[in-house]
Formats: C-alpha cells, structure tokens, sequence
C-alpha cells in the first residue's frame, strides 16, 4: 500500500517559479524543452500504442546545422519553433555547441554518438564561412553525394551513420528516399549507452507480467533494486486518486545524466497522464523530487524508433525549408536549395548493467507484504526522458507501451 503525498497544484506553482536562475553562470541553460514537448505531443498524437523514442537535443542541433545556412523566413521559423527567438541573432549556436560539449564533456562515464550531417548534391559549391562555422559551432562535415544514384546513396549514408553510431543505427534511409530532383538531406542519429550508478543484479531480475494500456499482458523481464534515487509523487490536478502519479529519477554514472520515469498509477493509461506533460513540469519535476531509498521494478527495454521530422517539424511551424521558397542562401547561391527529407532514427537499451560490480542492497524481490519505501513498479506503461541534469538538455523523450517480451519457456529464470 502506497502513502501519497498530494501536492495541491497551487503550491505546485510557487515551487516552480523558484528553480530557475540557480544554475552556475558557466552552464548553458537549455531552452528548447518547450520544442520537445511540443514534439512529443506530435508524436504521441500519431503514436496509437507503439513505444516513442526521439532526442530533442539531437533535432535541435540538426535544425541549428540548416539554420547555419538559412536566411530570411526559413531561419525565423526555425528560431521561433525551437525557442531561440529570445536570444540575440546567432547565439543559439554557441547555445548549441556549448550544450553538446557539455554532455560530450564527460568521456568516462557513457557514451554519446552524434551523428549529424548533410549531405548535399555533388558540385554544388558551398559558401566557405557556412562550411567553417559548421565546424566551428557542430564539428560537422558536410558530406557529398550523388542523389540521381539513389541506392549507392543509401549505402553510403547509411554506412556514414553507421559508423558514427557504434553500429547500433542501421538502415537509416533506403533508396526510395531520394529522388533525381533531391539536393539536400539531413541526417541526424544519436546513440546514449550509459551504467547505471546503482546498478540492478542480473540475479534479482525476473519474469513478470506487465499490462499494457489496451489490457492485454506480455511477459517480461523485470529488474529490481532497492536503493538511494530522486523520488516524488505529483498530482495531475484533480481530486481523484487516479491523478496521482510517480517520479523516478535515476543517475547515470557521474550523475550529470539521469534517465526520469514517470508512471501512472495501475489502474490510470499513461493516455490520460501524457496531456498534461509541458515544459514548466519537467522542471517542475527535476526539482521536486527527493533522494530517498526506493524499490523500484523496471523492466528490460529496447526501444527504436525512425521518425520522419519532415511531417513532424511542420506541424510545429517549421515549413519553409521544405518548400520552393527555402531560403538556403548562406549556404551555397545556388537558388533553388531546399530540405527534401529529414529523418531522425533513435535507438535506447535499457537492462541491468553498469560498468562496475557495484554492490547491490542483497535483497531479493519476492515478498511484497513489507514495503518500507515508496515502490515504483513500472508493469504498465510510463513515460521517460534522459536528460543532462546541469543543463536540463534532454537527449531522449519517450515512453514504454510494450517492454523486451520474453517467452516464459524460453529461458531459465523462475517466473514470481
Ligand atoms: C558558451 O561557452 C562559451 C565559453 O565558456 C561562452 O563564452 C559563451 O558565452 C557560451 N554561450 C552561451 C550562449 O551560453
Ligand atoms: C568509419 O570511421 C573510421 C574511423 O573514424 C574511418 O576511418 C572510416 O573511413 C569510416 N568509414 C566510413 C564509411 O565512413
């Protein structure tokens, strides 16, 4: 049985406005979550009941790289949409560059892969400024190719991402993606592996039900630990029981990264929560919750998803790229340049491990009937971001409507 704390969303309100404005004068305050979100509702929106995995970050420095070579009606859109129209002209790419390091900063601890790039039409020249501010704030290269030899440009991409990511990003984009009239294409991966501070033994995972939100079940693996995380429980704003829900904060090694879960209760589809989800209440929860011992059962997942960020971005006002009208000047004067696709392919391992044999709280979870510490059990969908926790960056958004299935007979692990 769970104690809640219901916080009434009136004092809700006036812890938010506090937590601003506290960060160290040398880290970036990312500003874009607002973008994301808005992404995300996108996304949910045509999502039905499929698992969502994107990085924000990573579109956002994509859409910086076009901006890079943008003037006129298609650099403002872009600055509008992302949420840079408050800093003066330009600086949301120091902005950029200066959050990007801040996560490639820390070598030790995780591993990020960005693999952003465009890749144009052979013989167009570019502008040599373009060129040396995409290294100077991206450290990106721009990458030629062929369109009209749209298999052997598929390849090449591919292979690009390919090895930018560990591997782990294949077949991005296929040859159907090009056509003879293609000039321009953005291509954006990211790849995160990162340990878990407290890690999760292997031996106190288990086979467990996890009910999805159409009431259906699947099997799979669940980890458990008991230990030291970020945890609180916030109300949606209604009276009823059902509008109350967790938040799980978990660092990663070095804890500058942290995976957040946020999980309704049982009975309550991870639909109803996904609404009221903005850009204040992420911050809202990052500051509001508590570290205290928790037990917390996660199971194993893998999530990937490819994205098509043409349709997605203008939904979110960014249009005039993708037209006849594109203004891509500061990149190369050939006059017609235009974005004819951008895709986006994310990919997140979720399981037990870390990089050291941490050691564990020992206990075993098989008996439910003494809880001592507020319980997440995510056996039904929740909704996740990784984010950078100086910087409030977040690499990836998403959620979990299907973990890794499992079939029981398959393996050896007891079922609870
Ligand atoms: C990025 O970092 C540099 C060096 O620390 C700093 O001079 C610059 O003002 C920062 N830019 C932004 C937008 O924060
Ligand atoms: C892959 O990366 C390696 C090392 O960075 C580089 O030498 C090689 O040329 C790359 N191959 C492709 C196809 O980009």
């Amino acid at each position: 049985m769970l104690i809640l704390d219901v916080l009434s969303p009136l004092l809700l309100l006036s812890i938010l406005l506090p937590g601003y404005g506290c960060r160290a004068a040398d880290i970036p305050e990312d500003t874009t979550s607002e973008f994301s979100v808005r992404l995300y509702q996108r996304l949910q929106a045509a999502g039905g009941q499929d698992n969502i995995i994107f990085s924000p970050l990573s579109v956002a420095v994509a859409l910086g790289m076009v901006e890079l070579g943008a003037r006129g009606a298609s650099l403002e859109e872009i600055r509008q949409a992302v949420g840079f129209s408050h800093l003066l002209p330009g600086v949301e790419f120091s902005l950029l560059q200066n959050l990007t390091a801040a996560l490639l900063d820390d070598d030790s601890h995780y591993v990020i892969r960005f693999a952003n790039s465009l890749f144009l039409q052979e013989g167009v020249t570019f502008n040599p400024e373009f060129l040396h501010l995409m290294k100077k704030y991206f450290r990106a290269d721009v990458e030629t190719v062929d369109f009209s030899k749209s298999s052997a440009v598929a390849e090449q991409i591919n292979k690009w991402v390919e090895n930018h990511t560990d591997s782990k990003i294949r077949a991005l984009l296929s040859a159907d993606d090009f056509s003879s009239v293609t000039r321009l294409t953005l291509v954006n991966a990211v790849y995160f592996r990162g340990s878990w501070k407290n890690q999760f033994r292997p031996e106190n995972t288990r086979t467990f039900s996890f009910s999805r939100d159409d009431g259906s079940e699947v099997q799979t693996l669940m980890m458990y630990q008991q230990g030291d995380f970020y945890y609180g429980e916030f109300s949606d704003g209604s009276q009823e029981a059902g509008g109350v829900y967790q938040v799980l904060e978990m660092p990663y090694e070095g804890e500058d990264m942290s995976m957040m879960i946020v999980l309704p209760r049982q009975e309550v589809p991870l639909a109803s929560l996904e609404p009221i989800i903005k850009a204040p209440l992420l911050e809202e929860w990052a500051n509001n919750v508590k570290r205290q011992k928790v037990e917390v059962y996660l199971p194993r997942f893998k999530v990937e998803q490819k994205i098509d960020l043409k349709d997605t971005l203008q939904e979110l006002g960014i249009k005039n790229i993708f037209t006849n009208n594109a203004d891509l000047s500061a990149m190369t004067d050939v006059e017609d340049l235009y974005i004819g696709k951008a895709v986006q392919k994310a990919y997140l391992e979720v399981t037990e491990e870390g990089a050291e044999g941490a050691v564990g709280s020992g206990m075993i979870a098989l008996t439910r009937t003494l809880v001592l510490y507020p319980q997440v059990m995510a056996d039904h969908p929740f909704f996740f971001i990784i984010r950078n926790r100086r910087t409030g960056s977040i690499l990836f958004m998403g959620r979990v409507m299907t973990p890794e299935i499992i079939d029981p007979n398959d393996h050896d692990f007891d079922s609870m």
